[in-house]
């Protein structure tokens, strides 16, 4: 089955005017799940990648996959005062006002190679944040994955122009 097929859409939500692209029923899907995650390790594998960044809470779920998948640490990037120790933030664009998003100061090492995962790019603020904290912190960001793209919305555009290679595994146009 199309990874396509096992993403569920629901129309106006979470308001009117919105096709919401809900990935519950892919990671409930067993071969599903197991595809998506291949699919975005597959450049990766033999990287020797040292730490996969995923951010809350989306991209937890698949990044601890992937993270496992590649022999790989995780590096959870949380909303704001989630975290326990000491922790590095920055602001990000969200479609409507700015929000903050951190992660720990020792989460990365200096040059460490680092892929970001996510299960969705829409605008690219989360993506660009999180990049952005990253590379503050020293890491060499390699790729960002993302099971979904809207490509309307242009957020792959934008990280690509960060010099950071986009991989996306299943579009929808027209969002
Ligand atoms: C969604 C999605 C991405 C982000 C993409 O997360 O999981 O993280 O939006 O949007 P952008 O490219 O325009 O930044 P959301 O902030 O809804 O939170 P959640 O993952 O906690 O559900
Ligand atoms: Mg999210």
């Amino acid at each position: 089955m199309p990874l396509r097929a096992a993403i569920r859409t629901i129309p106006d939500y979470p308001k009117k005017g919105i096709l919401f692209r809900d990935i519950t029923t892919l990671l409930g899907d067993a071969k599903a799940f197991r595809k998506a995650v291949d699919e975005l390790v597959q450049p990766w594998a033999g990287a020797k990648i040292e730490k996969v960044a995923g951010m809350e809470a989306r991209g937890f779920i698949l990044g601890g996959a992937v993270a496992h998948q590649l022999s790989a640490g995780f590096v959870p990037i949380r909303k704001k005062g989630k975290l326990p120790h000491q922790t590095v933030s920055i602001s990000y664009a969200l479609e409507y006002g700015v929000d903050e998003m951190e992660m720990h100061v020792d989460a990365v090492a200096q040059g460490e190679k680092v892929i970001l995962v996510d299960d969705l790019i829409a605008t690219g603020g989360t993506a660009e944040g999180a990049i952005r904290l990253l590379q503050k912190m020293g890491a060499n960001v390699v790729a960002a994955c993302f099971v979904i793209d809207l490509p309307d919305l242009g957020g792959a555009k934008k990280i690509e122009a960060l010099g950071v290679p986009v991989r996306t595994l299943v579009a929808f146009e027209g969002h």
